[in-house]
């Protein structure tokens, strides 16, 4: 690389948040053990351009997947006959785990549109997958713990009868960070010969250590009789580069549906176990010489410092006035809610400013608006700092008031319908909110706001099928050719 692309490139990292220093509480996981880091990016160089393809024709990707999937295997005590395998990350497994479900129903039930029941904090990798593959997902409201309903689940299932392909439980759900009652749910799909897939992936590379450490952690993994597939993200809490997630299945014939096979053209017979077919070797690699340098002994270690981390947070939280913890954390994620005195985006907004990025999380049916932590190993040192950021941070917040949304821009919103919102309704809501450029010149683009709580305020009031069409929108502006460096 040449000394100016690089400095070109550093120049477009520095808007990026921090990838290190543990005050980044979303989106990445951070061990702080810089070594491994290193050792992790030259593995994904050296395999960058190596091709998953063809596992005969670059047999060392096909020997880092198996290795891969038996130590996912062995973590989350699964049988001899498990199978899986490596994929691009939490949301290809999860699509992949629905596609398997609805493939193998539909070769029993070819007249029936197949449903899966899930309980409404479950990821909206799930919804994409209902959208994807034309399953229909049925929300089973949570109960006031933020747990799967069963008895809510037991009735939705008898109600859809043949219909339902897929059982699922989360361990943890990401909004609450708390694990559902996986031994139930995976007894209610087993009874009705029904597919039980297990979401771990946030969890599942740190509850097995969080139990070897001696924490009591509610049982989900393959040692519940029943779960029939579990999804563990390597680029989580297995602090592997991005770009890597493990699919097991209990048994082969529960994975067959998942190959796809065509022979159907003139060129090479394409035969693909994930959604890609040409796939980098890079992650791959990455993820594999993170796991095996940081190794079990590793991992224990920075599993009692993440612990600790969330002990001392959830613990300094009881001590910030206008602040608490919404449900105690069974993982390394933690909501906070705010009381009528502040709202939680003000919160979210006032700790950027103070160098910490922590995720609002908007209202939801009975969910209220939350604060999302993702506590990593490397924030440990640091809570200290982080419990003097949240009590200032909420004070700024209680001093400022709860966010207002202009009647006026409320109005707007409240007719606004998400099933024809056109480019000029987008126009106009940016306007009312004041997001549009005004620089002499500039052709109307986003001039999005440093502090984005009024901007969370608006989208608070909004329906979720509106917040979608609006997002929908945005990103349909962000994603426009630009000036491509001469
Ligand atoms: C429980 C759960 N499932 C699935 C996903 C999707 O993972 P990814 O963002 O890697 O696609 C996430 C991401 O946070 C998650 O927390």
């Amino acid at each position: 690389m040449t000394d100016d692309i690089a400095a070109r490139l550093r120049a477009l990292q520095a808007a990026d948040l921090p990838v290190h220093g543990g005050r980044t509480l979303a989106y990445v996981y951070d061990s702080g053990l810089a070594e491994v880091d290193e050792v992790a990016r030259r593995a994904v160089a050296s395999f960058a351009g190596s091709n998953g393809l063809d596992p005969t024709a670059f047999p060392s990707l096909l020997t880092m997947e198996n290795d891969l999937v038996a130590a996912a295997a062995r973590l989350l005590d699964a049988p001899d006959t498990v199978v899986g395998s490596v994929t691009s990350g939490g949301t290809e497994s999860v699509l992949l785990a629905v596609q398997g479900a609805r493939d193998a129903h539909l070769a029993t039930h070819p007249d029936v549109r197949p449903a899966m029941v899930l309980p409404d904090t479950a990821h909206a990798a799930f919804h994409k997958a209902a959208h994807y593959f034309g399953v229909e997902a049925v929300l089973v409201p949570t109960s006031a713990d933020f747990r799967a309903d069963l008895d809510a689940t037991a009735r939705a299932l008898d109600e859809l009868g043949e219909r339902v392909a897929l059982v699922v439980g989360s361990a943890p759900s990401y909004a609450h960070g708390v694990v559902d009652p996986i031994t139930d749910l995976a007894a209610l799909a087993a009874e009705r010969g029904i597919r039980c897939h297990v979401d771990a992936c946030i969890g599942g590379w740190v509850l097995p250590y969080a139990a070897r450490v001696g924490r009591e952690v509610p049982p989900w993994t393959f040692a519940v009789e029943g779960v029939t597939s579990i999804s563990v993200d390597l680029h989580k809490y297995a602090y592997a580069p991005k770009g890597t997630s493990v699919l097991l299945h209990r048994t082969a014939a529960l994975r067959r549906p998942q190959f796809f096979a065509s022979a159907a053209w003139p060129g090479y017979t394409m035969l693909n176990s994930t959604m890609q077919s040409t796939r980098s070797g890079g992650p791959l690699a990455g993820a594999w010489a993170a796991v095996q340098s940081i190794g079990d002994t590793g991992y224990e270690l920075l599993t009692r410092e993440v612990f600790e981390a969330v002990d001392a947070i959830v613990a300094g939280t009881t001590d910030i006035p206008g602040l608490h913890v919404v449900a105690p954390p069974d993982s390394t994620l933690i909501a906070l809610a705010t009381d009528d005195s502040c709202d939680p985006f003000t919160v979210c907004d006032e700790m950027a400013a103070r160098g910490w990025y922590v995720q609002p999380q908007l209202s939801h049916g009975a969910h209220p608006a939350t604060i999302h932590l993702s506590v990593s190993a490397a924030t440990r040192p640091h809570v200290p700092d982080l419990l003097t950021a949240l009590a200032e941070a909420t004070r700024a917040a209680q001093d400022a008031g709860p966010v207002a949304v202009d009647a006026g821009v409320a109005a707007y919103v409240g007719a606004l319908d998400p099933t024809t919102l056109t480019d000029d309704d987008f126009d106009g809501l940016l306007a009312a909110a004041g997001l549009v450029g005004d620089t002499p010149g500039d052709d109307g683009g986003l001039a999005l706001p440093t502090r984005m709580a009024e901007v969370n305020a608006l989208l608070d009031l909004a329906s979720p099928a509106l917040r979608e069409a609006v997002l929908v929108s945005f990103l349909d502006r962000l994603q426009r050719p630009t000036g491509w460096p001469a």
